[in-house]
């Protein structure tokens, strides 16, 4: 965790000694959970996140909306706690709501909240018209459910925006609070590009929220202008972004989303702290999901899931010729405009690669064309869950050129699998991918610096040209295999802010 401000940590140490040992009651909050819902990384970490937490001692619980249409009740067993709970928005308004408990792991509890009108409609989990009221009677019920349960959180952790406004309903309805008098704030930033239920770059200025005025009423037209991941930011007591890089990053104008003032004014209680993956569950020497399994000192085994994944792709089976792969949304942050650009080139190379994914037409259009012409070197097939590890386990290369990216999983897993990633320099992937170099034989993957097409072209063609040299691969998938990203170094370091918040 880089410490942005330095803190007189002589006396931050000494004071903070009496909560060092202390076991805390944590909240976690997020919009998603794997598995019951998820749309990106940011479920897998609600929830592993809370599981490591759970290891290493504390006492915690999460909350998730109840997305009727897709969370299924009998097969996670989920039973009923508290019925059609009258919850008190503002004077005016009130919405009945249903709580339900399941379980992430043993003795780690999951809270779902439940509207008919508001997260029961949809097939999707995004995408209303009333995106903030969604969140905000979320943000609202969260906190009632902890004065039911009598959960006297020390810390409520609030995920990305929709947890955005946890910290000022907090301060203001809860004050009183006999529950939740002591509880600290932290919000995680994931992704600042989203920051309130509609892109924040195309509200018109005079409706933008300076994130101080008091919260319109529930039912005011007025909420949908209000700016959570703003208003998170000036009432948390403590913020970080998911990487170290990324913490850097958002200070500034290219990366700060119209939020870099904010951040800088705040950036004493800014912190950075790179995600972790969950190593129990994505464990190429135990997952279901591959052909067969292997381990860093069997790794010649991962030719059998390469040799299923072309299969399952529609490619030649080729165990000789270089097989990369993406695997994430097909969208303009994760460097689809870069790789659109040089595809056909690459696809005259001798190479195959795989997309798993959905998103924006304009680029699955002309990967499709592409693929008519190149049908035995391009596969582009929808990205499904359960076949993701097997992605990493049979590809020799995955492409992660994106614009920016927060913290990025992919190489993460793809790392652990023995799938070496080919990255755009920035964010999360400029702090856990190091460039090979052959003179040392150091480094785990490929990178580039500066943002532009015939700079991936450039790594790429790295890559697949010491592809050719199988001692050297091999080194590279030892180095990329022997690092541990699991939580417990991370999950760690949040404990140590928690108890910074804590001592506020
Ligand atoms: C968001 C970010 C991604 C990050 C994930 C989990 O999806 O875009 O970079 O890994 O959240 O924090």
């Amino acid at each position: 965790m880089k410490i942005l401000v330095c803190l007189d940590l002589d006396s931050f140490d000494f004071e903070i000694f009496s909560i060092m040992n202390k076991k805390l009651k944590i909240v976690s909050v997020a919009s998603e959970v794997h598995p019951f819902s998820k749309s990106g990384g940011l479920a897998d970490v609600a929830r592993s996140l809370p599981k490591a937490l759970k290891r290493l001692g504390h006492d915690v619980v999460v909350i998730t909306p109840f997305y009727a249409q897709i969370i299924n009740i009998k097969e996670y067993g989920l039973k009923p706690i508290y019925e059609n709970v009258d919850l008190e928005i503002d004077k005016e308004n009130s919405v009945k709501i249903n709580y339900w408990k399941g379980y992430l792991m043993e003795g780690l509890p999951i809270y779902f909240i439940e509207s008919g009108q508001y997260f029961s409609k949809k097939k999707e989990l995004y995408g209303s018209q009333h995106e903030n009221r969604r969140f905000y009677l979320f943000d609202l019920a969260a906190l009632k459910l902890l004065t039911l349960l009598k959960f006297e959180a020390d810390i409520i952790h609030c995920h990305d925006w929709h947890t955005g406004l946890i910290p000022e309903l907090l301060q203001k309805q809860f004050k009183e609070s006999s529950v939740l008098k002591n509880s600290k704030t932290i919000f995680t930033i994931h992704n600042l590009a989203f920051q309130l239920g509609h892109n924040w770059w195309e509200m018109p200025l005079e409706k933008k929220d300076d994130g101080r005025k008091a919260l319109p009423k529930f039912s005011s037209p007025d909420i949908e202008n209000i700016n959570f991941a703003k208003r998170a930011i000036l009432n948390a007591d403590v913020i970080n972004a998911v990487s170290e890089q990324y913490a850097q990053e958002i200070l500034t104008p290219k990366f700060g989303q119209d939020l870099h003032r904010i951040l800088e004014n705040n950036k004493q209680k800014l912190f950075g702290i790179i995600n972790g993956i969950d190593h129990f569950e994505y464990n190429p020497a135990t997952d279901p999901g591959l052909a067969k399994n292997y381990s860093i000192d069997s790794f010649y085994f991962k030719k059998q899931n390469k040799e299923a994944l072309q299969k399952y792709f529609k490619l030649p089976v080729k165990p000789e010729i270089p097989l990369l792969a993406m695997a994430s949304r097909i969208s303009e942050q994760k460097g689809f405009e870069l790789l659109i650009k040089i595809l056909e080139t690459l696809l005259k190379r001798n190479l195959q690669l795989i997309i798993a994914g959905d998103g924006e037409k304009k680029y699955l259009n002309i990967i499709s064309k592409l693929q008519k012409k190149y049908p035995k070197k391009l596969s582009l097939k929808p990205f499904e869950q359960k076949g993701e590890t097997s992605i990493y386990a049979g590809s020799d290369l995955l492409l992660l050129p994106s614009r920016f990216e927060p913290c990025g999983l992919n190489q993460l897993y793809a790392l652990r699998y023995g799938c070496i990633p080919v990255v755009h320099s920035i964010g999360g992937l400029a702090d856990t991918v190091e460039d090979f170099n052959p003179k040392t034989q150091q480094g785990n993957g490929f990178i580039f610096k500066i943002y532009h097409e015939y700079n991936l072209l450039i790594a790429v063609a790295r890559a697949i040209e010491t592809f050719q040299y199988k001692e050297v691969w091999k080194k590279i998938i030892n180095n990329g295999m022997k690092i541990s990203s699991s939580w417990e170094i991370p999950a760690k370091k949040y404990v140590e802010l928690y108890k910074k918040a804590l001592k506020k």
